[in-house]
């Protein structure tokens, strides 16, 4: 809803930020869904088209190669679309715009025009002789933008640039949206969504340059709540069983939700890792087990799954790394800590590790992608970053951790009973 709403807001660009995996793609993909239901059903006026496709930013990717693929995109978008609208009078095909620019082309028909558009869209150019470049393309959408939209609440393709986060830094990230702000994101008839993990959204809006465009606050989407894992799954099984009356999981929703916990609510890691078990189970035939044989089965899957894991890992890291981890996920912390809470760590541990040790310690955590870092200030403050940003346990961390605590390796001394159902 909150989505939806700001989606409606004419304009400013809708901003997300959350944890890696919590789904915040799956979110917006749904807000703008049902906004273009919403006008099918005439509950709105207001026009939002889905674009076809989400965006990422590409290191390297020039400006203009971005507001390409961009404009290729809607194209696509609003051919695809136009046949689920036309009975509400959105005939794009006699829009005068597109008309009057394919007349100016070899072509005689509109259909022959819009089947050139579709060829542009997907990047085989069908023709050779109109001698059209991008410009007249990107003119040709322009235009088609604004007759269709100027009439329809001055709605918009929703255009979402999803995985900011992977720009590595949050000064690469500041500095592409920058350079396309003017390019693209007062376009009449286009809609963006910033998309992104880890605190990266949240310093674009730190941008002057920027924040004037962006619909701010950034919502912050929270994991989904343990209890309604059960009908999460439930919905998941509706749709992708063939047969639902009869289908049948191998794993019981409690270890689902105890496992879910323990990944530190990565809702994709769950499902990813929930998949693999269930494969398993139906390719050794276990498809007709009790509720107990099931936990049981799926426990020593765990041991195995997490030692595995650990094992492969145990000797690359640094002591200081371990340490570190086994701290995190203690009670003081549950799986966050600030990078300047070194003494606070050190408290929960056997292990001292020195100024030094946690630098290294924690960077190598990172580069296994046992711990990511939460961008939590203003990049451009410099040697100052280090000391705001925030760290938080990934799945995998999380998962190694408790292959340590099977292991009886951990370092930690406070209480780690946050892991309720974690058994030595
Ligand atoms: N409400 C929901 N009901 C059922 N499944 C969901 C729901 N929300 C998300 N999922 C599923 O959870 C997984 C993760 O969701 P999604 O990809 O949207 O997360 P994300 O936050 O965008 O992740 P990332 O940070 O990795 O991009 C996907 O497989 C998605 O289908
Ligand atoms: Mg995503």
């Amino acid at each position: 809803m909150t989505i939806a709403r700001k989606l409606h807001k004419q304009g400013k660009i809708t901003c997300l930020d959350g944890h890696v995996g919590v789904g915040k793609t799956s979110l917006v993909n749904v807000a703008a869904y049902t906004c273009f239901q919403d006008y099918i059903k005439g509950e709105t006026h207001q026009l939002l088209v889905p674009c076809v496709e989400t965006f990422d930013l590409r290191q390297g990717e020039s400006t203009e190669e971005f507001a390409h693929r961009v404009f290729r995109k809607v194209a696509q978008t609003l051919i695809e679309k136009s046949a689920q609208v036309r009975g509400m009078s959105l005939d794009m095909e006699g829009k005068a715009a597109l008309d009057a620019w394919l007349n100016n082309s070899h072509m005689e028909t509109v259909s022959l025009g819009l089947k050139w558009i579709v060829e542009c869209s997907t990047g085989k150019a069908l023709n050779n002789s109109s001698g059209f470049q991008n410009e007249g393309f990107e003119k040709a959408v322009r235009n088609w933008l604004k007759e269709i939209f100027q009439q329809r609440g001055t709605g918009g393709v929703v255009c979402v640039i999803d995985n900011v986060e992977l720009l590595e830094t949050a000064a690469n990230a500041r500095k592409s949206m920058e350079a396309l702000r003017d390019r693209l994101f007062n376009i009449e008839g286009l809609r963006w969504v910033f998309c992104g993990a880890n605190g990266v959204i949240h310093s674009l809006a730190a941008s002057p340059r920027l924040s004037a465009f962006l619909n701010t606050p950034v919502i912050d989407v929270a994991n989904i709540h343990p209890k309604y894992l059960g009908p999460l799954i439930e919905a998941r099984t509706r749709e992708f069983a063939p047969e639902y009356e009869r289908a049948y999981l191998p794993i019981n929703i409690e270890d689902m939700q105890w496992l879910y916990m323990l990944l530190n609510h990565n809702l994709r890691d769950l499902l990813g890792l929930c998949d693999e078990y269930c494969e398993t189970e139906f390719s050794l035939g276990k498809t007709n087990l009790t509720k107990d044989v099931r936990k049981a089965r799926f426990d020593k899957w765990l041991r195995k799954a997490t030692s595995d894991r650990y094992n492969q890992l145990s000797s690359r890291l640094p002591k200081s790394s371990w340490a570190i981890l086994d701290a995190a996920m203690t009670n003081d912390f549950k799986g966050t800590f600030g990078v300047n809470e070194i003494d606070a760590l050190n408290a929960a541990s056997r292990e001292s590790v020195s100024s030094e040790g946690f630098k290294k310690g924690l960077r190598e955590l990172e580069r296994h992608g046992l711990v990511s870092r939460i961008i939590n200030g203003d990049v451009e403050s410099g040697g100052d970053e280090f000391k705001r940003d925030v760290c938080t346990v990934t799945s995998k961390g999380a998962l190694v951790h408790y292959g340590r605590m099977l292991k009886e390796e951990t370092t930690s001394i406070s209480d780690t009973s946050w892991l309720k159902r974690v058994h030595y």
